[in-house]
């Protein structure tokens, strides 16, 4: 069994002592870094051990995220210092909001809150685009202690109704329309859809009506964001518990139900200020952009609390890396705010090189503010990284996080020390994190030995704190793996000199465009289709999207029907169902699955063959040539079609 050799390393003295004292002395590390709070009355106890068997943090502290990421700036002179940048090339609009302005918008919007009669612990799903309204929507639920669940745009009504009906929220807020491209999405018969197919009653719908598309209001369920807002009385923040919860946010698991990850004010609060400070390598007052969108967890994080924290200037972008208008819109942004550190997804980095692969559009812009330029949310490809460097000429740094993480867990972290780059590594864990890679049986493997990426309990502050509504998955989907560890559904291999190699999932979750989905989910709306005898959906590996989901499609006994009407009718059937981040458009109907001898559809091995990786026949298989067939016919229906592409 191997340690991490971090320990020996001379180039990481930094690093390792920071590293080496956050593992060594949790309580005494922690502690000091919840003193760069504003705490109304600090923690009883740093770490305590909860009933559950899982840990809580700044037991007793009292807090509110909505003070530390906005009052307290305006209390402290930095009232007049931009908070939020709004650009929006998909309207050719940008605002700009101060932290007095910010503090004024988000007292209105907690005031249209408490006057629906919201209360602390009450959730509001918020179902929005990445407008201003969003961000103060967010801080206005922290502002009164209420619990948003904000749902990602791109899914589709039935996707939302699942999560209303887990959230059982009192209010949902949401835009007229939503901007994609140059496509107008009109949001509100998406939410009346959701309710529909909802079990659960929500007592009202506020909708911030868009000059693109006006949307009809049915009272008295239906309110106007704006009238509301004018007529409310301005709101004072609450004080709440370090434990009490700040958000859930759903995130997509092994079935088709998705997660409820839960997390609190304190924890979080607590874990991104040091993120900031020690991982971004950013100061108070300067500029930081994350070109992701609020309705997954880098945006929660780093579009919203995080920066405002730790009192830096935030931009919310509506718009894509390219086509709004070109592959330019990046480098513009980055320039016109002067940005200091930028963190994107590598798929909105291979959409902008396949647009303009010499960066000639970047050539008007001057981006001599950006120190650092931080890349998560799927493995950053050899290619991406290599075009960033060459093109930025500042360190381009992977890192890797979860949603259930809330923030980075490998990272190469300026604020600490800058560590050399290397390629195909997210870098190392960060203070807090105590990794080790197991072999199927749970048995620890050696350093550069693959295997499933678990973390040693207690994991650090600003983790996830639960699953809403399902301890039992809560402990069933992280804990049980291996004793004593949180398992992450990661595969990883540990280098010699303590650098995580990430390879992939060990699950069936899928990163689609940066954006995490169930094969389960999709595969739910497959199956359920009439002509469908069985099927199975798993990940290909994508040039653009890092990886896309694949059909694999039994038709029952007699079908006539043409399967490329079939086929249409399945992506029209998970677009409408998931969601078109769904992005699902590839299918293939075939003779039969591979299948185990009792019956468990080989969905790895047909991953492998699907990317031309080797594969092993695993000796549990019932009929070897199934895999032939599959091989046969993913050349001739697929990659002879991707080619001609
Ligand atoms: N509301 C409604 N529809 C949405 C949507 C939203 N919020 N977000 C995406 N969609 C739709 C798109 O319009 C598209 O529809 P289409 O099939 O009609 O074209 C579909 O969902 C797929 O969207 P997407 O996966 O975003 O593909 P794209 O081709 O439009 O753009 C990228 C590709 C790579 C440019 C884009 O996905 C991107 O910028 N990704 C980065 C993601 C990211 O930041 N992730 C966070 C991790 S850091
Ligand atoms: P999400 O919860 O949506 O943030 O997705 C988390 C998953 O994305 C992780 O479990 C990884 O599988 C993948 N991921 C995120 N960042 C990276 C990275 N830097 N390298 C490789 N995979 C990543």
């Amino acid at each position: 069994m191997s340690e991490l050799n971090i320990y020996n390393c001379k180039i990481m003295k930094n690093y390792r002592s920071f590293y080496h004292n956050s593992l060594e002395n949790p309580e005494t590390f922690w502690r000091s870094q919840a003193e760069e709070l504003d705490w109304f009355k600090f923690p009883r106890e740093i770490l305590s051990e909860r009933t559950d068997g899982y840990w809580d943090w700044f037991k007793e502290g009292k807090l509110n995220t909505c003070y530390l990421a906005v009052d307290r700036h305006v209390n402290t002179g930095r009232g007049k210092q931009l908070a939020l940048v709004y650009d929006s090339p998909v309207t050719g609009t940008k605002e700009n909001y101060t932290y007095e302005d910010l503090l004024d918008k988000v007292e209105h919007t907690a005031g249209m809150l408490k006057g629906l009669g919201v209360k602390k612990g009450d959730r509001v799903v918020i179902y929005m685009p990445m407008i201003p309204q969003t961000v103060f929507a967010m801080l206005a639920c922290a502002r009164i202690g209420a619990v948003h669940s904000v749902v990602f745009g791109g899914f589709a009504p039935h996707e939302l109704a699942i999560r209303i009906d887990d959230a059982e929220p009192k209010v949902i807020l949401t835009a007229s329309c939503g901007i994609e491209i140059n496509k107008v999405i009109p949001y509100k018969p998406l939410i009346d859809a959701a309710l529909e197919d909802a079990e659960h009653p929500v007592e009202h719908v506020v909708v911030f009506q868009r000059e693109q598309l006006e949307a009809e209001l049915i009272e008295p369920r239906d309110k106007d964001w704006e009238r509301l807002c004018q007529a409310a009385d301005p709101v004072g923040y609450e004080i709440v518990d370090a434990n009490d919860l700040l958000y859930i946010i759903y995130t997509s698991g092994t079935t088709g139900k998705p997660k409820g990850v839960m997390r609190d004010h304190g924890g979080h609060a607590v874990a991104l200020e040091f993120s900031m400070k020690y991982i971004y390598g950013i100061k108070p007052g300067e500029v930081f952009w994350a070109a992701s969108d609020v309705g997954w967890v880098v945006g929660h994080s780093y579009i919203v609390y995080a920066p405002l924290i730790h009192g830096c200037t935030t931009i919310l972008f509506e718009g894509k890396p390219v086509k709004t208008p070109d592959a330019s819109t990046f480098w513009r942004v980055m320039d016109e705010n002067k940005v200091n550190v930028f963190f994107t997804a590598p798929t909105a980095i291979r959409a902008m090189i396949k647009e303009d692969p010499e960066a000639l559009l970047k050539k008007p812009y001057h981006l001599n503010s950006l120190r650092y330029m931080f890349l998560a949310g799927e493995r950053c490809d050899g290619g991406t990284l290599n075009w960033l460097q060459n093109t930025l000429d500042i360190p381009v740094i992977d890192h890797w996080w979860q949603t259930e993480s809330g923030w980075p867990m490998v990272a190469n972290m300026p604020g600490i020390e800058l560590l050399p780059i290397i390629e195909g590594s997210a870098g190392v864990p960060v203070p807090g994190y105590d990794m080790k890679v197991f072999d199927a049986e749970g048995i620890p493997l050696d350093s550069n030995e693959e295997g499933a990426l678990a973390i040693k309990l207690p994991l650090p502050p600003g983790n996830l704190t639960g699953l809403w509504q399902n301890p039992d998955r809560f402990e069933a989907a992280y804990f049980k793996n291996i004793h004593g560890y949180y398992y992450t559904g990661d595969s990883a291999y540990i280098s010699d000199d303590g650098h995580i190699f990430i390879t992939g999932r060990v699950d069936d979750i899928i990163n689609v465009a940066g954006h995490r989905l169930s094969t389960a989910t999709i595969e739910e709306v497959v199956a359920s289709h009439s002509e469908v005898a069985e099927c199975a959906v798993i990940g290909v590996a994508d040039i653009l999207k890092g990886q896309i989901p694949m059909g694999f499609v039994v038709l029952k006994e007699g079908i006539t029907k043409d399967p490329v009407e079939i086929q249409d009718e399945l992506y029209k059937d998970v677009r409408a169902k998931v969601g078109p981040i769904a992005s699902f458009k590839n299918c293939l109907i075939v003779d039969r699955l591979p299948k185990t001898r009792s019956g468990k559809i080989l969905r790895q091995t047909m991953r492998s063959i699907a990317d031309g990786k080797p594969y092993k026949v695993p000796s549990t298989i019932e009929d070897p040539v199934v895999l032939e067939e599959i091989e046969r016919d993913l050349d001739t229906n697929w990659k002879s079609k991707m080619m001609a592409v």
